[in-house]
């Protein structure tokens, strides 16, 4: 039977005030989870916890921690889980700056990798004890389609998915046994502040109009429309679901058909 049912599980999810982050939470908690959101801004955490399906009896909450200061997320994270077994985590942050990698100075890498790489790392091994004793555990990482084909002007961030990629197909293969599964989503252009973003650093750099820049990028997506973060949020959802226990080690792009390779 196809069990999307999360009740009774706590949900990590990582970048959670809004875009992809915060539609996963709300998708996680419309499962019956219970929601632990993470980001910097405690008022926005605020809100956002309170937008959260609670109609199951869910209890959410949040963390406040600054992902440019792993040891703060450490310490932030390590006295929750002391008390909290977590059975899902969502790792997700904001994404590095645009800018060709000829650019991009040496401490831009350092930074990326510590706000992503280095947390993801911290999160998932203080979790994981608490998946191993719960024989469950879903690990699921939002990287960008740039880790099948590397996307022009996003020199660092195409760097830095690589790695994150890497990371967790070994983390996906050592965790297995232990009934955790670890995945990667990979979203197309999605309409975020992120993607907002984006298309203002194109415009300045080009000097092109806004929708010349939104037209050129939407030429490339098969589908011929952005996506929704509740479009992404659904695939998270779902490999976070007992359902998706067989699915493991992957990374799976929801861009509209944009990614070029099979
Ligand atoms: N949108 C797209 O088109 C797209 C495409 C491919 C990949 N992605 C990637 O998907 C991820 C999420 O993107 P999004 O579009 O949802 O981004 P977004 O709308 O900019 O949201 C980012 C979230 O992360 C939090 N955050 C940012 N910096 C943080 C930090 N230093 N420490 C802790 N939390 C932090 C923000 O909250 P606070 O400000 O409160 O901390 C916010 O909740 C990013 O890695 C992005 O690069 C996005």
């Amino acid at each position: 039977m196809l069990s999307l049912n999360l009740g009774g599980k706590t949900a990590l999810i990582a970048g959670s005030t809004q875009g992809i982050g915060f539609a996963s939470a709300q998708a996680i908690a419309s499962l019956g989870a219970n929601c632990v959101l993470i980001a910097r801004n405690e008022a926005a955490l605020k809100q956002a916890v309170s937008k959260l399906d609670a109609g199951q009896g869910q209890r959410h909450s949040y963390l406040v921690a600054d992902f440019s200061q792993p040891r703060q997320v450490s310490d932030v994270v390590s006295a929750f889980v002391k008390d909290h077994p977590v059975h899902i985590l969502v790792n997700n942050s904001g994404g590095p700056a645009a800018g060709p990698i000829a650019d991009a100075e040496p401490e831009q890498f350092i930074n990326a990798f510590q706000q992503h790489l280095i947390c993801n790392h911290i999160l998932a091994r203080l979790v994981i004890p608490g998946m191993k004793a719960a024989g469950f555990g879903r690990i699921v990482n939002v990287i960008s389609t740039s880790v099948k084909i590397p996307l022009k002007g996003l020199g660092v961030s195409n760097t830095i998915r690589g790695a994150v990629a890497s990371w967790a197909k070994t983390m996906a293969n050592e965790l297995a046994p232990f009934g955790i599964t670890v995945n990667n989503v990979l979203p197309g252009a999605t309409a975020t502040g992120r993607l907002e973003a984006i298309i203002n650093n194109k415009v300045s750099k080009t000097g092109a109009s806004l929708d010349e820049v939104e037209h050129e990028m939407l030429e490339e997506i098969p589908a011929k429309r952005f996506g929704l973060p509740e479009e992404i949020a659904a695939m998270i959802a779902f490999l976070a679901s007992p359902a998706a226990g067989y699915v493991n080690g992957t990374s799976i792009p929801v861009d509209g058909g944009r990614t070029g390779s099979i």
